[in-house]
């Protein structure tokens, strides 16, 4: 269940009320402790005691001795199974305090609130959790939703720039993958900040959640909010070895572009729509420098991606503005084609 809160909390001071928890646990980065706990706390009436636990910000701590750490603390606070955790934070918190809420004790109750664009419009709401290993995205997780999704979209005002862009690209996906109209109101904004993507928020979130609904476990059509994805994450990937490391949303939108190139390749998009798609990806995304990495690096993270099967490399792709398909084998040949075009940009 999710509450988009313009009401300083009350729905989430109702829950915290009917509900009978024995402590909380609230999970901040340092910078969601910086700015957006003082905000909670002023908030929250409870009389229940709570504990803080703060991790450094950063894809780098979204691994298994941040995990444990963190069970290691709720152990030692004897947590029960009726303790609350409540993930303060962007997607690197929910996807953390998610999955060690829901491995501890066998899964204790948790919330999200969500603090970066990117974890309100996506990461906090799909019901997936999980961690890094090694340098693979997101390989050890579970399948659980939140007790309660609280959207408090004025904790973007202090988001930075970087940051609301990078969870802009998950917007765009929405749009492309399944409302046209949705794109063209984003395509059509004349500024990139928070006042002006805040009233377009709902709308990526129920077509997520919409996806979400139909097919939680990923069997199918949850496959489209990979568009994008398949090339980005390998990408993402690459870049958690390097010394700057890259945003979500930046690895996506190069990942949206070759995407866009492969669906045109394959015959589902026309031209005009590949190259409306990627100028407006263009706009607002700087060219990512992928140099450093061949296309055997990028081969070697796909098929290992979770959503391939033996030696096949499958792709969600866009079968139009606003529909996509799944489950699209890509040759080693296209998908070359579409790094090679990819690069090309570069030298535009
Ligand atoms: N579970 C899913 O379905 C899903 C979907 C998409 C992405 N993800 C994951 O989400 C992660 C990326 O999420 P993200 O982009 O939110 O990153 P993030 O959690 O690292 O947050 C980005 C940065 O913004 C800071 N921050 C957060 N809220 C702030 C605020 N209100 N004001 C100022 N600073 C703030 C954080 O401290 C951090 O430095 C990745 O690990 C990705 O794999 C998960």
């Amino acid at each position: 269940m999710i509450t988009i809160t313009d009401d300083n909390f009350s729905s989430l001071n109702e829950f915290l009320d009917r509900k009978s928890f024995s402590k909380i646990f609230i999970l901040v980065d340092e910078n969601t402790h910086e700015y957006c706990l003082p905000v909670l706390l002023g908030n929250m009436e409870t009389d229940l005691a709570f504990e803080i636990l703060e991790i450094e910000a950063g894809e780098e701590m979204k691994n298994i001795q941040t995990a444990n750490q963190l069970w290691e603390i709720l152990t030692e606070m004897q947590a029960d199974r009726k303790a609350l955790v409540i993930n303060l934070g962007g997607g690197v918190i929910t996807d953390m305090g998610g999955f060690v809420a829901s491995t501890y004790k066998r899964g204790i109750q948790f919330i999200n609130i969500p603090t970066t664009l990117l974890s309100m419009c996506d990461a906090a709401i799909g019901g997936k959790t999980g961690i890094d290993l090694m340098h693979y995205k997101n390989m050890v997780g579970t399948f659980t939703f939140p007790e309660h999704i609280f959207v408090y979209p004025e904790f973007l005002e202090t988001l930075p720039f970087k940051e609301l862009r990078s969870g802009f690209a998950e917007m765009l996906k929405h749009g492309l993958i399944a409302d046209k109209i949705h794109w063209e109101h984003l395509i059509r904004m004349q500024k990139l900040d928070a006042q002006a993507i805040i009233p377009h928020i709902k709308t990526s979130m129920d077509i997520k959640q919409d996806v979400v609904r139909q097919d939680f476990h990923e069997k199918n059509i949850r496959k489209t909010l990979n568009f994008g994805h398949t090339i980005g994450h390998a990408v993402e990937s690459l870049y958690l070895n390097q010394k700057n490391p890259v945003l979500h949303g930046e690895a996506v939108a190069m990942g949206m572009i070759t995407e866009a190139y492969l669906s045109f390749a394959e015959g589902l998009i026309s031209a005009e729509d590949c190259d409306l798609i990627i100028g407006n990806i263009q706009k607002y995304y700087p060219y990512l420098d992928i140099s450093d990495f061949s296309d055997d690096d990028i081969f070697d993270l796909l098929l290992n991606d979770k959503k391939n099967a033996g030696n096949t490399i499958l792709f969600s792709l866009l079968s139009g503005i606003g529909a996509c398909i799944f489950d699209h084998e890509c040759s080693r040949k296209s998908i070359s084609e579409s790094l090679t075009f990819y690069r090309k940009l570069n030298d535009a």
